[in-house]
C-alpha cells in the first residue's frame, strides 16, 4: 500500500449473517435513545449559557420522528467558540507532528470501534442504506490514518544548501480553521477537513450541517477520546445562512474549509476576500462544490458493466452525492438497447425504509429537498421525455422516485443544473468525439466516466475530460482515500484534492529557514 503502512478500511461484511443481526440489533437499540431529548448544544470544552434558540433534527424516513433538538449559536456563543479556538491553538500547534498524528490515529480507533452505532445514527439521520452509511465511516477512517502518514512525511523535504548554508522548509500552523460541511457524507467529509487542520497544528471550529448534528458530534467524542486538547476542536451548531456567515466572516479566522453547494461556496470565497483593518491573515479557502457529472457508454461497452454502474452511479443514496452521475451519453448504435435496460434495471431498485437490510434507496434528506427536486421533476416533463419513474413507498418520508428522461431539452434546468436526487437523462450522441463534447458541456468538472472496449477511445476520452475525477468502465462514486484523490476544477472547485498527498499543505504556512554557516 502506499504511502507506506496506510491500508483502507474494509467495509463491514453485511452478507454474513452475523454482521447484518448486529447492525439490526444497533438500529433498534439507537432508535429509541434519539428523540427531542436528545440535545445537542454548542461545546468548547466550557460550559456556556444556552442560546435559547433551538432546531430540530428528524428523520427523514418518518417526518414525524424528531431526532435531537439542536442549540442555534447566538453571537455571543461564536465569540466564545472563537476565542477558545486561538486560545487553544498556539499549545497544540507546538506537539510534534508524530503527537498530532498519534491523536489522529486514536480517533480512528474510536470510531472503528463506534462503527455500528454510527451506522444507525446516519442510516437514522440522513436516511442512508447500509452500505452507504457503513462506507462513509470507512472512509472517515481513511481520511484519519492517511493523513496522520503524510504529517509525518511533511517537514524531511530536502532543499539544495550549498557549502556555508543549511536551508530548511518548514510548515507552520495557520491559527483557526473554519470547517463548514454537507451533510450528504456526514461523517467523512467534515472529519477529513477537521483531521487534516489538526493535523497541522490549528484549532477548528466546525459548524455541522444543519440536517446532520448527531452524526457530526460522533467527531467532536473521537477527537476527545483521542486526547485532543480543550478547545482545539469546538463543536458551533446552527443554521448556514447565520451562524454559517457570521463565522467565516470572523477576522480571527484563518482558514475556511467548506464543502456544499456552488451558491454557498462563492459566497463564502466573496465574504472571505473582505479584509479589516489590523487584520493579520488573509483568508485562505477550500471550496468543495457541486457537479453535473456524466457517462459516457460508448458503441463497444459491456452492458452488463454499463448499466448497473451508471444505475448505481445515479441512484446509489438518491443521487444525494456530488459524484452522482445525472447525465449519460450513449452511442447512437446501442441507445435503444442500454436504454430499455436501464428502464428494466431501475425496476428492480428496492425503494423503502432504509433500517431494513434490504432497501436499495431511501428518502432524500428533508421537505426542501424533496420539493425542489419533484418540481425539477415536473419541469422536465415538459421538454424531456420521461423514460421510467418508480413507484413510492407507502411511507411518511421525504421520498422522491428514481426518475429517468430520454432525449432531454439541453437547455432546460433538469440538464444543466445540479439536481441532487434520483433524476437521470439519457441522451443520444452521434459518436465518441459529439459524445465527449457533450459530456463536457458544463460549467462543472468533477467527475465523468466511460464504459468503452477500445483502449483509444478511453484514451481519447480521459484526456478531453474536464473533470477532477475520471473513471474507466465502473461507476463514478465512491471514491477512496489514498487511491482516488477527490475533487473537482471549474466551477466543482478550488483546492487540492482530499484524500491526496497534497491536501495538507493548504492547512498550513510554508516557512523556509536560511543559515550562512
Ligand atoms: P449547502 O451549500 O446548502 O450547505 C453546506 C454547508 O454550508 C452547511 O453546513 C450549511 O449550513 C452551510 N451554509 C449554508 N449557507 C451558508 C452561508 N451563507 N455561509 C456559511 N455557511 C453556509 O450544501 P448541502 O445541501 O449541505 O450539500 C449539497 C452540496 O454539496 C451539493 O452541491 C454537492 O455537490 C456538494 N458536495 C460537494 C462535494 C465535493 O467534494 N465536491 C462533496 C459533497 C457534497
Ligand atoms: N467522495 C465521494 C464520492 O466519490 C463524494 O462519491
Amino acid at each position: 500500500s502506499y504511502p507506506e503502512g496506510y491500508a483502507h478500511e474494509p467495509t463491514t461484511e453485511f452478507r454474513h449473517h452475523h454482521e447484518m443481526r448486529l447492525q439490526g440489533e444497533t438500529i433498534e437499540r439507537i432508535a429509541p435513545t434519539l428523540s427531542s431529548a436528545n440535545k445537542i448544544r454548542v461545546s468548547i470544552g466550557q460550559t456556556l449559557p444556552e442560546s435559547g434558540q433551538w432546531s430540530i433534527s428528524v428523520n427523514p424516513t418518518d417526518s414525524t420522528q424528531v431526532l435531537a433538538t439542536v442549540e442555534e449559536a447566538s453571537d455571543e456563543q461564536v465569540e466564545a467558540a472563537i476565542t477558545a479556538a486561538l486560545k487553544a491553538q498556539p499549545s497544540w500547534a507546538h506537539a510534534s507532528l508524530t503527537d498530532r498524528a498519534t491523536v489522529l490515529r486514536r480517533a480512528a480507533a474510536y470510531l472503528r470501534s463506534h462503527r455500528l452505532e454510527i451506522n444507525a445514527v446516519e442510516i437514522l439521520e440522513a436516511g442512508k442504506p447500509w452500505l452507504e452509511a457503513d462506507n462513509d465511516i470507512g472512509e472517515a477512517i481513511d481520511f484519519l490514518e492517511y493523513y496522520a502518514i503524510w504529517a509525518e512525511r511533511l517537514g524531511h523535504e530536502r532543499l539544495d544548501s550549498p557549502a556555508g548554508e543549511t536551508n530548511q522548509l518548514r510548515y507552520r500552523s495557520r491559527g483557526v480553521t473554519v470547517v463548514i460541511p454537507p451533510w450528504n457524507f456526514p461523517l467523512a467529509i467534515p472529519m477529513g477537513m477537521t483531521a487534516a487542520a489538526i493535523v497541522m497544528g490549528n484549532s477548528v471550529i466546525l459548524k455541522p450541517a444543519e440536517q446532520t448534528p448527531i452524526t457530526a458530534r460522533y467527531i467532536v467524542q473521537a477527537f476527545e477520546h483521542a486526547g485532543l486538547p480543550t478547545g482545539a476542536l469546538c463543536l458551533v451548531t446552527g443554521r448556514g445562512e447565520t451562524v454559517g456567515a457570521k463565522l467565516v466572516r470572523h477576522p480571527q479566522v484563518s482558514t475556511i474549509a467548506f464543502t456544499g453547494s456552488r451558491a454557498v461556496g462563492l459566497d463564502i470565497i466573496e465574504a472571505a476576500s473582505q479584509v479589516v483593518p489590523g487584520q493579520i491573515s488573509l483568508k485562505r479557502v477550500i471550496a468543495e462544490m457541486g457537479g453535473k457529472n456524466a457517462i459516457v457508454v460508448d458503441a463497444d461497452a459491456d452492458l452488463d458493466q454499463a448499466v448497473p454502474g451508471v444505475i448505481y452511479s445515479a441512484f446509489g443514496f438518491a443521487g444525494q452525492k456530488c459524484s452522482a452521475c445525472s447525465r449519460v451519453i450513449v452511442h447512437r448504435q446501442i441507445f435503444d438497447a442500454f436504454v430499455d435496460r436501464l428502464a428494466l434495471a431501475a425496476g428492480t431498485l428496492i425503494v423503502g425504509d432504509p433500517r431494513h437490510a434490504a432497501t436499495q434507496m431511501g428518502p432524500v434528506v428533508d421537505d426542501a429537498a424533496q420539493k425542489k427536486i419533484l418540481g425539477m421533476i415536473e419541469e422536465g416533463k415538459s421538454g424531456s421525455e420521461l423514460l421510467y419513474q418508480g413507484a413510492l413507498p407507502e411511507l411518511n418520508g421525504y421520498f422522491v422516485p428514481p426518475t429517468i428522461f430520454i432525449n432531454p431539452d439541453r437547455q432546460s434546468a433538469l440538464y444543466r443544473e445540479e439536481i441532487f436526487g434520483p433524476v437521470l437523462t439519457v441522451e443520444r450522441a452521434e459518436d465518441l468525439d459529439d459524445a465527449i463534447w457533450r459530456a463536457n458541456d458544463t460549467i462543472y468538472a468533477l467527475t465523468q466516466g466511460i464504459f468503452s472496449r477500445s483502449a483509444k477511445a478511453i484514451a481519447r476520452a480521459a484526456d478531453a475530460a474536464r473533470a477532477g475525477n475520471f473513471y474507466v468502465n465502473r461507476g463514478i462514486t465512491g471514491a477512496i482515500p489514498g487511491r482516488h484523490p477527490f475533487g473537482g476544477f471549474g466551477n466543482s472547485g478550488v483546492g487540492f484534492k482530499a484524500g491526496g498527498p497534497s491536501y495538507l499543505l493548504q492547512f498550513a504556512d510554508q516557512q523556509v529557514i536560511s543559515e550562512n554557516l
